[in-house]
């Protein structure tokens, strides 16, 4: 019937592509999950450990492919800076044949939005056969994953049609960021004070990405100058870093651009011998210890002729000077900042593909989820 069908086929709301659509979904996805944390309706039994358990655990591996391992390597900067575990991240692909040291006192977090991917179940299988507690965080309540590992967070952020993962993403690094929250709790690494503020900024979250949302003009003008370009750089340090691989990522599978993430800190020891005149950079540069050595590296390439948008926090004034364009994010706490970074990179992947004339929500030889290895 009309109700069924409807179920089957999420419609576009309008929107011109699903894509945009979960874009712009995200503010109501983050607001939902900060609430529901807020009115302590998050955590259970069923998907968080107890005080017990956590004071077992001496490691944290968080192991995943694609957007849901960038969004695990965001969350690592949480969860060490608020439990003082320290949490190792891997592609999946990799760690299920490495030699990684896990055992009994390690938790074990997989992230996969589909909750089918067949190498995060391949690192899955090994963590269990090597007796590592198991916490998966999914979009599919009752996908293989979730239904494996010893305890489930869900996304619930509807479902994410769209080949390329934006809400998904964004949701998945909110539910890092508030179980390392529950985790500190438990385990007392952080005090109320601390717990209370860190809060207030979550709760600011939406209203700030509904902010970028609404500005997309700057935006729109890097798509229309990256659209012609072969292949190009995101740079950026520490969270940012992880921003400008998830940027990447995006730019890749939507319009089919050669690019490459890059430690700022890097370009010297190599890269900077590719850069020429035609070249084109991606700057993300907003943790407040690290982004004027990030400004400086922009100054250093636009003086090779290179080309830079930037990504930094609103008021970033060296930044802005520095760069040919800025996209601003408003100010929050730097550990909370790549929920806002990622928007607009989501924007720009989409605008560019747009431009491009490419069919933005079925890039190809892509599929949603990658069942096989
Ligand atoms: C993300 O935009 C890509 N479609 C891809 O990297 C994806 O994140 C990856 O295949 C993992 O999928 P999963 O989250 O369903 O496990």
């Amino acid at each position: 019937n009309e109700n069924q069908t409807k179920k089957q086929s999420p419609d576009k709301n309008g929107f011109e592509h699903f894509m945009l659509k979960e874009i712009f979904e995200q503010p109501g996805v983050i607001k939902n999950i900060i609430s529901n944390y807020a009115d302590n309706k998050l955590f259970n039994s069923n998907n968080s450990f107890s005080k017990e358990e956590l004071q077992n655990i001496d490691k944290i591996y968080i192991v995943a492919c694609g957007t849901a391992l960038h969004a695990g390597q965001s969350g690592k900067f949480a969860i060490e800076k608020f439990t003082k575990i320290p949490v190792l991240t891997d592609i999946a692909s990799e760690f299920r044949y490495n030699n990684s040291f896990i055992d009994e006192k390690t938790l074990l977090i997989v992230i996969s939005q589909s909750g089918e991917t067949a190498d995060t179940l391949g690192a899955l299988e090994k963590g269990i056969k090597a007796k590592a507690k198991t916490l998966s965080i999914t979009n599919v309540e009752d996908s293989t994953i979730a239904k494996t590992t010893d305890k489930s967070l869900y996304c619930n952020a509807g479902p994410e049609v769209s080949i390329a993962s934006t809400k998904a993403y964004t949701a998945q690094v909110a539910l890092i960021y508030l179980l390392s929250l529950d985790m500190a709790k438990k385990l007392k690494t952080i005090d109320d004070e601390d717990l209370s503020s860190i809060l207030i900024e979550l709760k600011k979250l939406p209203e700030k990405i509904e902010e970028i949302l609404q500005n997309v003009d700057t935006i729109k003008n890097i798509a229309n100058e990256l659209k012609e370009c072969q292949s190009m750089f995101y740079i950026g340090r520490g969270p940012d870093l992880i921003t400008a691989k998830e940027g990447s990522l995006k730019l890749k599978e939507t319009s089919y651009i050669h690019s490459e993430p890059f430690a700022a800190g890097e370009l010297k020891h190599g890269t900077m011998a590719l850069m020429d005149s035609s070249s084109k950079v991606i700057a993300v540069a907003t943790q407040s210890n690290l982004s004027k050595k990030t400004a400086t590296n922009v100054l250093e390439l636009r003086e090779k002729g290179v080309s830079v948008y930037s990504v930094g926090v609103e008021g970033d004034v060296l930044l802005e000077k520095n760069s040919n364009y800025t996209v601003f994010i408003p100010e929050t706490l730097d550990v909370l900042s790549p929920i806002l970074t990622v928007i607009p990179e989501q924007l720009i992947a989409y605008y560019t593909s747009l431009a491009k004339g490419i069919d933005v929500d079925h890039p190809r030889n892509l599929t949603k989820s990658v069942i096989s290895e």
